[in-house]
């Protein structure tokens, strides 16, 4: 292995982290995403070549590995406790007076407080060994929580290892407190997704981080981007660091992320007006803060004040009352989803809160209304607390008069009036001619992750099917210039536009075609994998629940409406529609051709290959899209073999199957870059 490959990789590494702190702590990158990335695929280049060489702290490590089955309990060394909290001045006041009477012998001066936002978001603890990430747990009961490392690896801004292992200041160990959030646009992006997969969505930013940390499957935490602010150090060897405002410098040093916006305040009239002035500031931030935290500074006063068995006594939170207003709601509308979920929408009367216009609040679901027992005409108090979309929160149960109405759940889609099944806590239309579920699957079908057809609005789509004009997402390939130039919203021009997009469209990639039929349960990430692997619409229509389990990231419940969706008759006269408007049925992305080495190639694996698990072997071939069998056939292209091969080699020399060495099959894993 060349000396020059081990110093690359370190350059590389180093270079990495420096710009990961420069991003995520300094909030000042000093380059472009793209050259960003440039590093990483330089760096992951060379591990592949060197395999030998990865570390776990490497950077291209992060979301390694396979999903796990289930999180193991770990104890804390020290209780992660809860903090004590307030929602009006005086208790705060009352908070400094009970500190200045316990610490009596202490000069006034001496008790500054550090005042930090409170992020909404889920605690967790971040164990570093010499500056390496060893464990990450939630804080459970407080005495023992999940170990949750695998995830929270996937998180960009806990450091793998700290930018400067060298720091005089950094204890052999040291444990991290911090808060996991998610970013308020991540959040919409990822409730519309789930919306548009007809899952059901997260209730606000918080609920989101928190399933996301629970998922076994870590590559799709990955995909999530949740975020960290570290605010405190729990256990660290050694007492080097004399206050709490050290503790978050030091942390900033050793490439750790903590919010900008804290400040020492000489006493208690600063830490209020800090706090005050946060109440309407906090709503620009792109995180949600549900108050202020506020901290004795001097460490030694910490261990004096010590704790009661819930709470420090140094710490206190000052929270802010969450926006509620009341209003009433005027009716309770049924929406019909792309997949004939049916969902209650609250219509309300239109009120402020938090600086919008609200007139309408989901509702979840039917049995929710039964459990809040929301009738029509209540007057009711919206919330929009951590949650951006706004929800009843209770019913004003005394302003009722009598003349509210309870509301019914539907026995039948209100669309197209055939029954409808109960699902769990769901309701469902099955109707496949329902034309609710019609044009939510045409809106899917050519929204911007699908189809891209740009110039098809909901309203022209509501009208073309009103009309009979389109029944289904396959007929807008009939449409012709009179159809559309009639309509309202449309003139001369915009329907020329739209006809060419809809052209246009034809010769789009399969992972957008399988993502636009709207298959339940398959989003535009499976879409992609899906595309990657069996290349042709035909290949994928014909798979197998077994096979497409096979694939790494589709589960069974993914498998099983794919195999439902193909096997419908109804689908299968769409799906000839499109074929003979002559729409692309085939991957022709340049991710799919660069791989083409690999792709649909079936490998089998004997003996050892030093520096890879079998694991890692097959998890490399099926990435590229290739299939991994324990036998060996005529079907068999590759037998890769390591050292001390079973029979299998003898059997691939009879059937004249293509023998690979260690060597062979990593330049065939290459040419894919
Ligand atoms: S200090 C011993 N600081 O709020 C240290 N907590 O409602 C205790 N939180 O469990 C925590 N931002 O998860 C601290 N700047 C901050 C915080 C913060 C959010 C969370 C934390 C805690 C919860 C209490």
């Amino acid at each position: 292995m060349s000396k020059k490959a081990i110093e690359e990789i370190e350059n590389l590494r180093a270079k990495i982290r420096y710009h990961d702190k420069k991003y995520y702590v300094e909030n000042m990158p000093e380059i472009a995403d793209y050259e960003y990335d440039q590093l990483v695929k330089e760096l992951d280049k060379l591990e592949r070549a060197y395999p030998q060489l990865i570390t776990s702290d490497s950077p291209t490590q992060r979301v390694s590995g396979e999903p796990i089955s289930g999180f193991t309990s770990v104890e804390h060394r020290i209780p992660m406790l809860s903090i004590d909290n307030t929602y009006s001045e005086e208790e705060l006041r009352e908070f400094d007076c009970r500190i200045r009477r316990m610490l009596k012998h202490v000069d006034v001066d001496e008790i500054e407080y550090v005042v930090e936002l409170k992020i909404d978001g889920v605690a967790i603890t971040l164990w570093y060994e010499e500056g390496i990430f060893i464990r990450g747990a939630t804080r459970g009961d407080g005495l023992r929580g999940d170990d949750v490392t695998v995830n929270l690896r996937t998180v960009k801004d806990i450091p793998l290892r700290f930018s400067c292992t060298d720091n005089k200041r950094m204890p052999s160990v040291l444990e991290i407190r911090g808060e996991i959030y998610m970013p308020n646009k991540e959040f919409q992006r990822l409730n519309q997704e789930r919306e548009e997969a007809d899952e059901p969505q997260f209730a606000n930013p918080r609920n989101a981080a928190a399933g996301s940390l629970k998922l076994l499957n870590h590559h799709i935490t990955a995909k999530r981007n949740l975020r960290l602010f570290a605010y405190a150090f729990g256990y660290y060897e050694d007492d080097r660091f004399a206050s709490h405002i050290e503790c978050l410098e030091a942390a900033k040093e050793f490439g750790l992320s903590v919010n900008q916006h804290y400040k020492l305040c000489a006493n208690m009239d600063e830490v209020i007006s800090y706090c005050n002035s946060w109440e309407s500031k906090r709503k620009g931030l792109d995180y949600q803060v549900d108050g202020m935290v506020v901290k004795v500074n001097s460490l030694k006063l910490h261990d004096e004040l010590g704790s009661t068995s819930k709470a420090p006594r140094w710490v206190m939170s000052y929270k802010y009352n969450p926006e509620e207003a009341i209003t009433r709601i005027e009716a309770i509308r049924v929406q019909v989803g792309k997949t004939g979920t049916l969902t209650p929408v609250a219509e309300l009367s239109a009120v402020q809160l938090s600086g919008t216009t609200v007139s309408r609040a989901t509702l979840h679901n039917f049995d929710e209304i039964e459990r809040k027992d929301i009738r029509i005409g209540d007057y009711v108090v919206v919330r929009k607390a951590g949650e951006i979309i706004p929800q009843v929160v209770k019913v004003l149960e005394k302003k009722r008069t009598g003349s509210e109405e309870r509301f019914h759940v539907p026995k039948i889609c209100p669309v197209c009036k055939e029954p409808v099944i109960k699902e769990k806590v769901y309701l469902r239309c099955y109707n496949p001619l329902c034309t609710a579920q019609a044009k939510r699957r045409i809106m899917y079908f050519v929204s911007r992750k699908a189809m891209d057809i740009e110039g098809f609005g909901p309203a022209i789509i509501e009208q073309l099917v009103d009309k009979n004009i389109i029944g289904d997402y396959a007929d807008i390939y009939s449409l012709k210039f009179d159809d559309l130039e009639p309509l309202e919203r449309m003139g001369e021009k915009s329907a020329r536009n739209l006809l060419d997009a809809i052209q246009k469209s034809k010769g789009s990639d399969l992972h957008r075609l399988v993502c636009a039929l709207g298959i339940q349960n398959v989003g535009s990430h499976a879409a992609e994998v899906l595309s990657k692997h069996f290349g042709t619409l035909d290949k994928l229509m014909d798979a197998s629940v077994e096979e497409l389990e096979e694939i790494f990231e589709i589960g069974n419940v993914m498998a099983n409406s794919i195999v439902n969706f193909f096997s419908n008759s109804h689908t299968k006269e769409v799906i000839n529609k499109l074929r003979a408007a002559g729409v692309n049925t085939k991957a022709t992305s340049k991710k799919l051709r660069l791989v083409s080495s690999i792709t649909e190639k079936s490998f089998v694996i004997t003996g050892t290959l030093n520096g890879y698990t079998r694991q890692e072997i097959e998890g490399v071939i099926k990435d590229l899209g290739g299939k991994v069998s324990s036998t060996v056939s005529n079907k068999t292209d590759f037998l890769v073999v390591g050292e001390l091969p079973g029979s299998k080699l003898e059997k691939a020399k009879e059937l004249g199957v293509t023998i690979l060495n260690k060597e062979e099959f990593e330049n065939l894993i290459r040419k894919r870059n």
